[in-house]
């Protein structure tokens, strides 16, 4: 089982690229499944959930190849198979993605019903109350969700979302591609990634308006042609090396990233003392030595404060000065860093869905386990602004969701290594 291995201390310092946005590659993968016609993506981050939707795709008769420029060409022509099986979907929930395009595609699907994990049961009850509206018939038997579409295919219809969310609007959007007729679909999520999947559809010759509002209008199409598109670049992973920075007083420059994705993450770090500048593909940061200042969050839907980004300014108000709060809106039990961070002698308080968090000076090393992909980036800031050794276990839940952490954290003067 892989660990990583942290030695705290120093300040961050230098300059690293930001990767494509894995919450953006992974919907944009499942939509290569709408057209017949071949696709190139670039920018695809290598993730294991990256690698996990390939395998799925696969397994469907999708054609992937990379070519010498790290680009995947993907070629959905052949789709031999409509069941996305267990095994794949239960390691990753972000599967339940290729329920649309199968849909409204091909007139079926059967995808196994993902599971909870670490921080919420994460139903997708509204993915498939949608379905139902365009007219798909949805059982569950055998722990399979079972769609099939009306014959003559999904149909276009007014929708609206109960509650905010990013994988419903994203499989909602999809079906709605090759439907009859027009599909409204309301208290839509405004994600920049579901702005990217909506520039990707239309490179496609798709119709959808509204992306990055609440109300997004998608007119159908008869089919898709093929096309080439860039991934945009992952603001979760920009905003996990900026909080890594301020808690270790550092000064770094991430490049390959775009400042106006995550806004309400900029000002928290202001709000701690850091002076931040940025220009169209760069973000820089510098705490100029001193000790963050402990910020108040609450996390929401974009463009408010992302919950992908709590852990990691929890485990910043942890050596801040003062006492900060944050409470997490978003997720059931997505505050459960908060006791490993005690562990290395953080002095976090939990009041229902909101973490009172004293910050020390410095935290100790210790042994902890990861728990969820953003609690272990948590673990890995607070490894680095702890006195001594630090050693993460389980930390294949990192390797979903950041690419190339340790050469990346190594480039920025971080003593850290990866230990089997
Ligand atoms: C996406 O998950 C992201 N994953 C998550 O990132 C992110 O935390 C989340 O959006 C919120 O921003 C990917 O994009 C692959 P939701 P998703 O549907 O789509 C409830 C990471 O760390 N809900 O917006 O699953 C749900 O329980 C991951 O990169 C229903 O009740 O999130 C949650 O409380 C973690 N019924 C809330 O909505 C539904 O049918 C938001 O979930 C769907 C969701």
């Amino acid at each position: 089982m892989n660990k990583l291995l942290i030695r705290g201390g120093a300040p961050l310092a230098g300059e690293i690229r930001i990767s494509g946005a894995k919450n953006s590659a992974l919907p944009i993968l499942a939509a290569t499944l709408l057209t017949e016609q071949p696709v190139i993506l670039s920018s695809v981050p290598h993730l294991h959930d990256i690698t996990t939707m390939l395998e799925l795709l696969g397994c469907l008769g999708v054609g992937v190849v990379l070519d010498e420029k790290m680009r995947l060409e993907v070629d959905a022509s052949k789709i031999d198979s409509l069941v996305a099986p267990y095994d794949l979907v239960k390691t990753m929930r972000a599967s339940i993605l290729v329920l649309g395009p199968l849909l409204t595609r091909f007139g079926e699907a059967h995808v196994s019903f993902p599971g909870g994990c670490a921080i919420g049961s994460r139903p997708v009850d509204l993915h498939l109350r949608g379905l139902e509206a365009m007219g798909a018939t949805i059982d569950i038997d055998g722990g399979y969700i079972r769609a099939r579409a009306p014959s003559g295919g999904l149909k276009g219809s007014h929708i609206l979302l109960d509650m905010v969310t990013v994988g419903g609007t994203e499989n909602l959007m999809m079906a709605a591609v090759l439907a009859r007729g027009t599909t409204v679909i309301e208290n839509a999520a405004r994600e920049p990634e579901i702005v990217d999947l909506a520039n990707f559809i239309n490179t496609l010759g798709g119709d959808v308006e509204g992306a990055g509002t609440d109300t997004l209008t998608i007119r159908g199409v008869a089919g898709l042609r093929g096309g080439s598109y860039r991934v945009m670049s992952d603001r979760i992973e920009t905003g996990t090396y900026l909080a890594a920075a301020a808690a270790t007083r550092g000064r770094v420059l991430l490049k390959d990233t775009d400042p106006h994705t995550l806004e309400s993450v900029l000002l928290k770090l202001e709000k701690a003392g850091a002076h931040l500048s940025s220009g169209k593909d760069w973000i820089s940061l510098d705490m100029r030595g001193n000790r963050p200042r402990a910020v108040n969050l609450r996390t929401a839907p974009y463009p408010a404060f992302p919950t992908d980004m709590q852990a990691q300014l929890t485990a910043m108000n942890a050596v801040a000065e003062g006492t900060g709060r944050v409470t997490e809106t978003i997720f059931e039990n997505r505050l459960i860093q908060t006791h490993e961070l005690n562990r290395m002698g953080a002095n976090i308080a939990l009041e229902g869905n909101t973490a009172i968090i004293t910050g020390v000076e410095r935290l100790k090393g210790a042994p902890v386990m990861a728990s969820d992909l953003r609690a272990s980036a948590s673990l890995v800031i607070a490894g680095l602004v702890a006195e001594g050794e630090t050693l993460v276990d389980r930390i294949y839940h990192i390797d979903r969701g950041y690419e190339c952490i340790e050469e990346k954290l190594q480039q920025l003067g971080a003593d850290i290594r990866r230990i089997v």
